[in-house]
């Protein structure tokens, strides 16, 4: 059913990882809100993802991109602003995590880690900040994670290229903050039903020896508010960002039910 609201009527919205869990949900309410929307992955299955939303009556296009190839962004990034005209908020959501114990990473995993989650994210930003430099007004939103706060075992590089993006927020938020551009990060923690956290909980099972049931209890009991993120909480953050959010920049927000505090 096509419930389209206002708030984001004429503007544009991109979102990277959009064939992903998380990523096509966000991607999904920015239509909902009115946004043309541009969903990016290396993944195909992202142009029939905006094919659905178009056929819902939403403006969504698909495009296959490999945020880690910088021209290749560049280029995503300039067809984006010849068909919808301008941007007005970019999503940086797409990621990648790995589960290993510190004796068993490799260069090439560190590489690819820093390369999808950091590397990608500039990559993004760069292809967008001289279009919202001009309009003087934008919002950029970054995906750390809980593991970006306070490190996770088993997750070396992961939360090392998470607390980076922590910095890169920052440091972009204060250089581009004269011209009116929000840039923050959200710290969701484990959240159910997407691809991040079956890649982890599958990880957690073999490396600890536990059953799906119990890694699931071992971190449900360390929240304060007693239940994993779900989806909709990091969407709904990520909506109040792009909509409202006009006084924080800089930002790295937490969405882990109080397991994260700072
Ligand atoms: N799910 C969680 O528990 C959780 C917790 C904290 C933070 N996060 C962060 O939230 C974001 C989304 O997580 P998710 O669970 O929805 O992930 P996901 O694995 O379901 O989706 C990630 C998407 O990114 C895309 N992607 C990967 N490499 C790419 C590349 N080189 N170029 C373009 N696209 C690429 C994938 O194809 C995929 O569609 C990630 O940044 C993740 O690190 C997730």
């Amino acid at each position: 059913m096509n419930t389209k609201c206002e708030a984001l009527n004429g503007k544009s919205c991109v979102v990277t990882g959009a064939a992903g869990s998380i990523g096509l949900a966000i991607a999904k309410r920015c239509a909902r809100q009115g946004a043309s929307v541009a969903l990016l992955d290396i993944n195909p299955g992202v142009l029939d993802r905006a094919e659905a939303l178009k056929k819902e009556g939403y403006q969504a296009r698909g495009f296959v991109v490999d945020i880690t190839k910088q021209q290749e962004v560049l280029d995503c990034f300039s067809k984006i602003q010849d068909i919808f005209g301008s941007v007005y908020a970019l999503v940086n959501n797409a990621g990648f995590v790995d589960q290993r114990p510190i004796e068993e990473i490799t260069p090439e995993l560190l590489k690819k880690i820093f390369s999808v989650n950091v590397y990608g994210t500039l990559y993004c930003i760069q292809g967008i900040v001289e279009a919202m430099k001009k309009q003087k007004d934008g919002k950029i939103i970054n995906f750390s994670s809980k593991s970006g706060k306070t490190g996770s075992a088993l997750m070396v590089p992961y939360s090392a290229a998470k607390g980076a993006i922590i910095s890169l927020t920052q440091a972009v938020a204060f250089e581009v903050a004269s011209y009116n551009i929000k840039v923050n990060c959200v710290c969701p923690g484990i959240t159910e039903a997407t691809g991040v956290w079956s890649a982890v909980s599958r990880g957690y099972m073999q490396n600890l020896n536990l059953s799906e049931e119990e890694v699931v209890q071992q971190f449900t009991k360390k929240i304060p508010l007693q239940r994993l993120t779900k989806i909709d909480d990091i969407v709904d953050f990520v909506d109040f960002l792009i909509v409202k959010g006009e006084y924080s920049t800089g930002q790295a927000f937490n969405i882990t039910g109080g397991r994260e505090m700072h």
